[in-house]
């Protein structure tokens, strides 16, 4: 049969013509040609139409283009990993240096952290931690917030719908708390952390931030040692000629209470905008711990005195680094972040 031979002559006349250089024409030349459902395939498929006289005929003819497809298949895949390997050798020059892996740095709020912790571990203060999700207890009565102090509104305080006693803490004095429970005296501790209220997000305001809280206990603790302590920490802080100030103030935990300001970084003390033309920008609360907190947590407060103070890290690292906008520490811009050295 005639058209069987035909058909085998042009399909390999056709195929000589194809080209392929590159390695999807040459997965189309397999599937096209040699594929389970390729030319070649449906030609033999044929063979059993063919005439008996003339099926040894173009048995042998397929046989040989068959043949011949895989050389020529084989041929070209040669000559594709060739070009390709030669290519790589023309443009690969092996001396020149990698692409350089960009290294991280530490985000200015840890920085900062890490500056605090470091002045009072010189002072024998030691690190504590406590849970993010608190309890009432910790957070407000063990720390004398009465029940209608506003701070336990549910304005301020994220509540935890499963369990109305459990919160996300507004303040790492609850931190103070656990570790006056463990019983173990004198303490000096502080204790850095992340804290959440629930805040409008804005320039100034934010849900979570961080706090440091130190505390110390012993007996004799006076409000001289509170002072000289924070007067180290600032000097060493913020430099020698940084001056401090404390203001009368108001907090259930501690009698009596104050607030500390410092002469403001920007200005001086001359007035700026940051201390709002005062000359002073106020960094921290604290005051000695009152007789109720530490009787709450099983210590006796005739035989034990001591202080205690919490503050922003955020406010401490706006001032620090000229920062206008707290937003600015959650949002991971590199640009942001990378203009803050890595040295603590
Ligand atoms: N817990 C207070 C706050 O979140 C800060 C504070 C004030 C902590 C006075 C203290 C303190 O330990 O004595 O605003």
């Amino acid at each position: 049969m005639n058209s069987l031979i035909e058909k085998i002559q042009l399909l390999k006349s056709e195929m000589e013509k194809e080209k392929v250089t590159d390695p999807p024409a040459l997965e189309a030349f397999r599937i096209k040609y040699l594929g389970t459902k390729g030319l070649l395939k449906q030609l033999m498929g044929e063979m059993k139409n063919v005439a008996p006289e003339n099926k040894k005929e173009a048995g042998v003819l397929l046989n040989e283009v068959k043949q011949f497809t895989e050389q020529y298949y084989q041929k070209a895949q040669d000559s594709i990993s060739l070009n390709s390997g030669s290519a790589l050798h023309s443009t690969l020059d092996v001396t020149l240096p990698g692409d350089p892996l960009p290294s991280g740095g530490r985000h200015p709020i840890s920085i900062v952290q890490n500056k605090i912790i470091n002045i009072f571990q010189r002072l024998g203060f030691a690190v504590a931690e406590g849970p993010e999700i608190e309890d009432d207890w910790h957070n407000f009565s063990a720390l004398n917030l009465p029940e209608d102090h506003p701070a336990r509104d549910m304005q301020d305080t994220f509540f935890i719908s499963r369990n109305p006693d459990w919160m996300l803490r507004t303040h790492t004095s609850s931190v103070q708390i656990r570790e006056m429970e463990k019983g173990r005296l004198p303490l000096r501790i502080i204790c850095p952390g992340r804290v959440f209220r629930n805040e409008t997000i804005s320039a100034r305001a934010h849900c979570f931030f961080n706090q440091v809280e130190g505390l110390y206990i012993a007996e004799q603790v006076s409000f001289a040692d509170l002072k000289q302590t924070l007067y180290f920490f600032v000097k060493e802080m913020f430099g020698e000629r940084v001056q401090i100030r404390f203001r009368p103030s108001y907090f259930p935990f501690t009698e009596p209470s104050a607030e500390m300001d410092i002469s403001c970084l920007i200005c001086g003390g001359k007035g700026c905008n940051v201390c709002k033309k005062t000359g002073w920008v106020e960094i921290l609360g604290c005051g000695m711990v009152h007789p109720k907190v530490l009787e709450n947590c099983g210590i006796d407060s005739r035989k034990y005195t001591g202080f205690a103070f919490g503050m922003g890290i955020e406010r401490l690292t706006m001032l620090l680094y000229e920062v206008k906008d707290l937003r600015l520490f959650s949002e991971n811009d590199l640009r942001f972040l990378q203009q803050f050295s890595s040295a603590l």
